[in-house]
Formats: C-alpha cells, structure tokens, sequence
C-alpha cells in the first residue's frame, strides 16, 4: 500500500490525508471535502492552486494550457493531476465556502440501463437503474463517471433529475460524437439491463440558497441536462426566485424537453424559458429568438446587476458566457459554471 501523506488547505484550514497513489482532488473528494474541479483531467486550471509549503508533488499528465511550465516552477499545481510525496500546504486559489464542507462523499455504484432514448438526433437521454447501492446521494447539478465498458476510462455526465433516493434512478442527457468513445458506444451498443459502473457524485454546479438573487441559467447541447436539475429541484422544493433559462441550440431538431420546460413556466411564477436558434431555415418556421445564445442574453438580459448566474455546455459557449455576464453586472464569484470538456480536448 502507498505511504499517506497529510495536505493542508488554507486559508480554509481543512486537513485530510493522501495516498501516494492518489490524486489529491480524489482524495479529497473521497473524505467529503468538495474542492473547485471542472473536468478532472488537468485541462481546465479549474483546480488550479498554490504550494506553499512542501513541493514534493508529481503530476499525472495535463494540458499546459492550464498549467503553463512557468507557473508550475512558481509552485502552482493542479489538484486533479497531482500526487503528494510529503506532507503539504496548499492555498486554494478558487474555493467556494459555501460548497466546501457540503461534499457528500463519492461513492462507486453499479446500475443497470433502464432507457435510451433519442432526445434529439444526436443527443440520448439515458435512465440507469442503482443496483448496488439501491441510491447515491447527489445535489442537483452534480455529475457522475461512467466507465466505459471494456475500457479503463470514465466520461463524466451531469444528472438531469433532481435524486435518487426515491426513484433509484439516475437521468442522463448525453450528446453523441460520431467518434466519440462513450457516446458512439451508447449510440450503438447499450441496450435495456446492460450493467454501466459509475463513481460519484463530483460537482460544484450546485445552487447557492443562502441568498434569494434572481438567477439566469445559459445552456447549449447537453448542458440542458443540469439546468434541468436545478429547474426541476426548484419546483420541487417551491423556491420562487426569479429566473431565465437561455437554451441555445442549432435549429428546431436540437431543442429538447420543451414542454416540460414550459410547464415549468406555470408552476415557477418567476421562470422563463428562452429558447434561440443560431442556424434557422424556412423548415424551422421559427418564430422565436435568433443568434448566438450568449448574443440573445447580450441583446435580452438587461442589468443582471445582483443576478446569480448558472452556465453549461459545450466551452467555447460557456467561456463566451463567462465573458460576458459580468459585463452585464452579474459579479464574477457569481459566475457558476460547467465545461463540458471532451477528451479530445486534451491539448499536450
Ligand atoms: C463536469 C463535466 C460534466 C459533463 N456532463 C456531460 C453531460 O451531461 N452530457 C454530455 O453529453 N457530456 C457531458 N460532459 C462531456 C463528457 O464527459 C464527454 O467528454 C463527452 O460525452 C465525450 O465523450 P466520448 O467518450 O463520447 O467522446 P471522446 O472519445 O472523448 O471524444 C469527443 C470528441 O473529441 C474527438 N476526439 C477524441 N479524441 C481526440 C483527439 N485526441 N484529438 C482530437 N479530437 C478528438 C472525438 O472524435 C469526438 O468528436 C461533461 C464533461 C464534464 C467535464
Ligand atoms: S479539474 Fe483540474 S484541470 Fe480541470
């Protein structure tokens, strides 16, 4: 068994232990602690943070666009990627009290696929079934890792329902690549009663309640998936914050869950659901916005000044998105977002 290390978080003073073996956001992940992460494979600088004390650390491969070399030589580190070979102090550059200690710890799960469904033409809405243990518990917005079968990856996938302690289900949105690993796989070979492993639940994508600001959710593609958690836990739960969701997407065929979305609209007073096209044509017969959805939000959002803001999608939406909310007043701590990152990302 590899040596355990002892790494500290300031100015949080939070202090867990580390296997040698095992990346330090992992641990922390598995003791409850839930540290700023987006795409878990060192190429977001999501994680990114500072050593102040110790510099024995390894780090698994990552993009040096997260972490250019300069930046590790000052001593910053990606807590996704790194390994601690002595006890450390790390200062979490981008932490979230109000998360922080909310971590439920992750756990691995074994379920069986309930549904598969096409809910768009390149989008799935996959349901899995809990087996072992019967529910996990998750906050609304959090995702999970699903292995690949017959391989040693995961793809992480956020859920679209809002628990699994009832239903033992978990909802799934999941946008198919032609080449992609899990998706064509999902796309082509996943039937009803296959077995899927998941580990979970990770995500900070969660909603902040300790303040009643109105709230403006940006999604493309599959990060409809947990917007809808939100949504559905808002309406669940009768919280009556005023709230627009801007849903972009290409054209008529790409929109999906547009009547649940609209009965939303009925039983949350505040709520809007703003759809828009970027690539209409006559077919569409659209009548609805049009453009770019960060554009849409540019020309319909008005002052967000005090707004708390919720993005996810594909990245070069959500960094558009990011971008532009604070130029509309949303302050920038309140910018909460979830890259979809794929693997083909990876950069070096
Ligand atoms: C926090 C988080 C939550 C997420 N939630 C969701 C979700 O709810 N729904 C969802 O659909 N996705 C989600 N994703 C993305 C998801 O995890 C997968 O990355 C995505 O589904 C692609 O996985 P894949 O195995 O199908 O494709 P991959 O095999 O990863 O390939 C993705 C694309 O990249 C291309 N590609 C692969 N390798 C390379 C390469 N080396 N160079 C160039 N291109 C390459 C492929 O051809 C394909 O087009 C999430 C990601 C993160 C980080
Ligand atoms: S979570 Fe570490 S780089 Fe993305």
């Amino acid at each position: 068994m590899a040596d355990k290390h002892h790494v500290r978080f300031e100015p949080v003073g939070i202090e867990i232990e580390v296997d040698e073996d095992q990346n330090i956001l992992r641990a922390a992940a598995e003791q409850g602690i839930m540290l700023m992460h987006g795409c878990k494979e060192g190429q977001c600088a999501a994680c990114k943070s500072f050593l102040l004390e110790g510099d024995d650390v390894d780090h698994d491969r990552y993009s040096t666009f997260a972490l250019p070399d300069y930046e590790r030589e000052e001593g910053f580190t990606l807590l996704c990627r790194a390994h601690a070979y002595e006890d450390l102090t790390i200062e979490l550059l981008n932490y979230d009290e109000e998360m922080i200690h909310s971590g439920l710890p992750i756990q691995q799960a074994v379920t069986k696929v309930v549904s598969n469904e096409n809910v768009t033409h390149d989008m799935r809405h996959l349901v899995l079934r809990l087996v072992e243990p019967a529910s996990v518990k998750f906050f609304p917005g959090q995702y999970m890792d699903i292995a690949v079968p017959g391989t040693e990856h995961t793809r992480s996938f956020s859920m679209a329902n809002t628990s699994s302690l009832e239903s033992g289900q978990l909802e799934f949105v999941i946008k198919v690549y032609p080449d992609g690993l899990f998706s064509k796989f999902l796309d082509t070979g996943v039937s009803v009663g296959d077995r899927l492993d998941i580990t979970g639940p990770f995500g900070v994508f969660t909603l902040r309640e300790s303040v009643s600001a109105g709230l403006v959710f940006v999604g493309g593609g599959a990060g409809m998936a947990p917007i809808l958690s939100l949504l559905r836990s808002m309406a669940e739960r009768d919280i009556q914050r005023t709230a627009t969701f801007y849903y972009g997407a290409r054209r008529r065929r790409d929109l999906c869950f547009e009547k649940e979305l609209r009965e939303l609209e009925e039983s949350l007073p505040g709520f809007k659901y703003v759809p828009a096209l970027s690539e209409p044509d006559d077919a569409d017969e659209w009548d609805g916005e049009v453009g770019l959805i960060t554009d849409v939000v540019q020309r319909m959002a008005g002052d967000l000044t005090g707004a708390d803001a919720y993005v996810c999608g594909p990245p070069p939406m959500v960094e558009a998105a990011v971008e532009l909310l604070p130029a509309l007043g949303v302050a920038e701590d309140r910018v909460f977002y979830d890259k979809f990152t794929t693997s083909g990302d990876a950069g070096e």
